[in-house]
């Protein structure tokens, strides 16, 4: 059997003290539980409707450019410029329903091991990656596809100028219905740091003159939206052109608000939200009826390495082209003996580690 290896990065800190999480209590209904009634365990939505309307309004960057995948250096060009960029037609009808499929089935899962909806993210909010005991959905042949798409590797092939960058693989999130508060802003990757006895992130300068933020873009995440993102269905909050920024993250309590409204809606599900995971965001309320998931694909600059754990059965990378088989390299395992399915404790956030998220 393949072990898989630590998980670099926010996602190992947040699991380091997975014991300190309470024990979750399993849903015995949850699998004959319709998708899109798996939410709203702890709230009532009717009194959300004031905040529902206020969302309708005015949540949404104005403006927002959606970018068609034959626009290549357009996409790469907004990538640069805002730290993100979203391309509408990434998924082709049959390859959505595929990835919507796997998604219900892997909800499904992760909602009989948890009843009250406590989530890993926060209330009625998830991590895929962080609830899989490989750390990633990659074991799937659903989210394998996502390795080397058409529409997407192009993009991928302007942002890093070269189509040797590495896929380290993938997970992405969920929001049920009723996942009521805002996620704190924040970003996916940092410099090495210690936390306790573990050391996180392998970015370092010892002369303490650059910094991970100082860089070119070195880790790109393509989260894949399985529904519209509107409104009020908890779209993903990006703050244009911060991916270098050095300036503190805000806490909740003392963000703008124009920055809780500039969310990345209206756009349509089969889109890809290419993000550059230094910039800022965050999740936001789904105040709707819908789950609203975006299933990803990461991926590493050619110059860059965190460690990787093996989370691709040889079966599926088998399956890849040779592009996808050649940035693969890196996360594919002997055969398909890897431990996979979901941690009792999905991963959970503890709270000592919670100023990080
Ligand atoms: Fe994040």
């Amino acid at each position: 059997m393949v072990r898989a290896r630590k998980k670099p990065g926010c996602e190992l800190m947040k699991q380091s003290n997975r014991s300190a999480a309470k024990t979750l209590e399993a849903d015995a209904q949850a699998a004959t539980t319709a998708l899109n009634d798996l939410g709203w365990r702890d709230a009532d939505a009717r009194l959300y409707q004031d905040q529902r309307d206020y969302l309708s309004k005015h949540n949404g960057i104005r403006g927002l450019d959606l970018v068609a995948s034959t626009e290549i250096e357009r996409a790469r060009d907004l990538f640069y410029r805002d730290g993100f960029v979203v391309v509408v037609d990434a998924l082709t009808s049959q390859q959505l329903e595929r990835l919507r499929a796997a998604c219900d089935r892997a909800i499904h899962n992760i909602m009989a091991l948890d009843k009250q909806r406590i989530g890993n993210r926060g209330s009625h909010r998830y991590s895929f990656g962080a609830a899989s005991k490989t750390g990633h959905m990659m074991h799937d042949s659903a989210w394998a596809m996502l390795l080397d798409l058409p529409t997407v590797t192009p993009i991928l092939t302007a942002i890093f100028d070269s189509a040797n960058y590495i896929a380290r693989g993938g997970g992405g999130d969920f929001c049920l219905p009723g996942a009521t508060k805002y996620q704190r802003l924040h970003y996916d990757i940092h410099d090495r740091m210690a936390f306790g006895n573990e050391t996180f992130g392998a970015f370092h300068d010892p002369s303490g003159r650059i910094s991970l933020r100082d860089l070119p873009c070195p880790y790109v995440c393509c989260n894949f939206l399985m529904v519209d993102f509107t409104a009020i269905n908890g779209p993903t909050r990006q703050i244009p052109g911060t991916q270098n920024s050095h300036t503190p993250l805000p806490r909740l309590a003392d963000e703008p608000e124009w920055m809780k409204l500039s969310t990345v809606c209206p756009a349509p599900a089969g889109s890809v939200l290419i993000r550059d995971p230094r910039a800022w965001h965050g999740g936001t309320p789904n105040l709707s009826n819908e789950v609203r998931a975006i299933p990803n694909a990461e991926f590493y600059a050619p110059w860059f390495r965190q460690d990787m754990p093996l989370n691709l059965p040889r079966s599926l990378f088998e399956q890849l082209s040779a592009h996808g088989q050649s940035i693969s390299r890196y996360i594919v395992a002997d055969d398909d003996a890897l431990s996979t399915g979901f941690r009792d404790d999905l991963g959970r956030i503890p709270a000592t580690t919670k100023a990080f998220e």
